[in-house]
């Protein structure tokens, strides 16, 4: 018997994906959120009716972790299916790589709405554009898009344009073929207080506590969630001379965190949100 509960199943380092997923298992209600840390033979879609994606844009597209998991996951391909996305700018290949995913398991996106949220790769820039002015436009965004949800709405989803088809392959690839390794450049000061919420938010369980100390295990999706979620902000950044020389590009060489540089997450989510893998929302 079918048990007709939503699902929707999120990735978020800094919490602006898990806000949305939220925001929209609030408008529809009976929906369960589930964390795509979790084993995908565990949490099974093959029974609901409405199954939505949630996920940040990394290098214009989904990261590896997101594909592996929806790849793995059973789904009932005849449910209604969402995406939305929260880039900062750039959605790129997201869509079309969820859809050809789900192509794969004969279903079909039928909705797909980028919400642009603060960007927050902080081992690179500040926060952007200014949250005190990007939060409340996102959550009025999310507000709307959560009602076509619920109307069951469907649309042609937003493609890469010509010029990111263009640079793409140029661009993007290395920095993707290094992500899993970018947290070489991670290193703990001494202000940290072994209290173990790096290790816990982390959607990779990419950080074990070893001797109270995180240590990090190079299968990492650089979210930033161990950074902007420490409270201690303990966690400091900066590539090793090796790993630089693999990609000596401007934008390797800018990934540093100073201690002054603001660090960014979701104001209406705390760590202790990002720990939950599953939440049943009435
Ligand atoms: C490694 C990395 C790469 C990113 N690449 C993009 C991108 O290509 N396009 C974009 O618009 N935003 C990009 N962003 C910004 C995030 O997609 C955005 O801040 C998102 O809302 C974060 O979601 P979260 O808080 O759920 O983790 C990137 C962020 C990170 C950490
Ligand atoms: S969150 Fe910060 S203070 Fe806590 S264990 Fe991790 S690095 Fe140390
Ligand atoms: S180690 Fe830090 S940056 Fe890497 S996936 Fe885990 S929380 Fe994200």
């Amino acid at each position: 018997m079918r048990s007709n509960i939503n699902r929707i199943y999120y990735f978020s380092g800094t919490g602006n994906s898990l806000r949305a997923a939220t925001v929209i298992a609030q408008v529809l209600g009976n929906t369960e959120i589930i964390s795509m840390r979790c084993d995908p033979s565990e949490v099974s879609a093959a029974d609901s009716d409405i199954i939505g994606f949630v996920f940040p844009v990394y290098h214009w597209t989904i990261c590896e972790a997101i594909q592996d998991f929806i790849s793995a996951l059973k789904i009932n391909s005849d449910a209604y299916i969402f995406a939305v996305s929260t880039p900062a700018f750039i959605n790129g290949f997201s869509f079309e790589t969820l859809n050809k995913l789900l192509d794969e398991k004969g279903a079909k996106l039928q909705y797909a709405k980028r919400v642009f949220s603060v960007a927050n790769l902080c081992i690179v820039y500040p926060p952007f554009p200014s949250p005190r002015l990007r939060v409340p436009a996102t959550e009025r965004k999310l507000i709307k898009v959560s009602r076509m949800i619920q109307k069951r709405a469907t649309n042609a989803y937003a493609k890469a344009g010509w010029l990111t088809r263009l640079i793409y392959p140029k661009m993007m690839p290395k920095y993707r073929a290094i992500q899993a390794e970018v947290d070489k450049g991670f290193f703990v000061s001494d202000n940290c207080i072994s209290c173990g919420v790096c290790s816990k938010v982390c959607p990779k369980t990419n950080i074990t506590m070893k001797n109270s100390r995180p240590t990090f295990l190079h299968d990492c999706s650089c979210c930033m969630a161990c950074v902007s979620f420490c409270p201690k902000k303990a966690i400091k950044y900066g590539l090793p001379p090796e790993q630089l020389q693999k990609i000596n590009t401007l934008f390797m060489r800018m990934m540093r965190l100073p201690d002054k540089r603001k660090r960014y997450h979701n104001p209406h989510i705390s760590a202790n949100d990002l720990m939950i893998d599953r939440k049943y929302i009435h």
